[in-house]
């Protein structure tokens, strides 16, 4: 089903677990008169998370949506995920939500929550997908030795950074990186390509 283009700025909401670089820059590209679309609402499942700040700052709405801990996984209905997502859900429809942005989202959504949202969700990852999916990825690339690297924006599927790519943006591994020299050198690319791939999406070009 093709969603995009809307004929009328799209109402997006940002899901951050961290510090929230890539919502600053999302922020920039998409403020409240941007006709293509704007950011509207940022949910993120930590209270302490630096992102809910530059939210508030930005004069967007800021909502902490728990996901509990919780020793009776499995069942429907019992799990921190479930609650999550029942909230977060709500808040997306009150909110008439066109568009979910990953930036930082440190969780797994259920596959019923990603398949409600087909097509209208994205993530950011810190490597050329499918190289180097799940956590540590600049770490991952370093110890494989790669001489390339770079950031993926994806559609959101079911598995962990798995969905349709939008566009990746490459950088160079140079002798002597560190975890973190690589990673600001793939920040800088990821503040460029997350913008750039949102455009694309709302534009209706992929
Ligand atoms: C980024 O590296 C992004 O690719 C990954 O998590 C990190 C989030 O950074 N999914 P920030 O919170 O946007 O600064």
């Amino acid at each position: 089903m093709k969603h995009f283009p809307l004929g009328r700025p799209a109402r997006i909401a940002v899901m951050a677990s961290g510090r929230g670089s890539n919502l600053d820059a999302l922020l920039k590209a998409f403020p409240h008169d941007n006709p293509l679309g704007h950011i509207v609402l940022v949910i993120s499942d930590r209270r302490e998370a630096l992102a809910l700040q530059k939210a508030v700052e930005a004069q967007v709405e800021a909502e902490y949506v728990p996901w509990p801990r919780n020793r009776t996984q499995g069942a429907a209905g019992t799990t921190g995920r479930f609650q999550f997502e029942q909230v977060a859900g709500q808040l997306l429809r009150d909110h008439h939500i066109d568009l979910i942005l990953l930036a930082g989202f440190m969780r797994l959504l259920s596959p019923e929550f990603v398949q409600a949202w087909e097509g209208r969700i994205l993530n950011i990852h810190p490597s050329l997908l499918p190289q180097f999916p799940g956590l540590f990825a600049q770490r991952q690339a370093l110890e494989a030795g790669v001489s390339e690297t770079g950031c993926t924006v994806h559609f959101v599927d079911a598995g962990m950074d798995t969905g349709p790519i939008v566009l990746q943006r490459r950088v160079p591994v140079l002798p002597g990186d560190t975890v973190e020299t690589l990673t600001e050198r793939i920040l800088e690319q990821e503040h460029l390509a997350y913008p750039e791939a949102v455009r694309m999406v709302l534009r209706g070009e992929v």
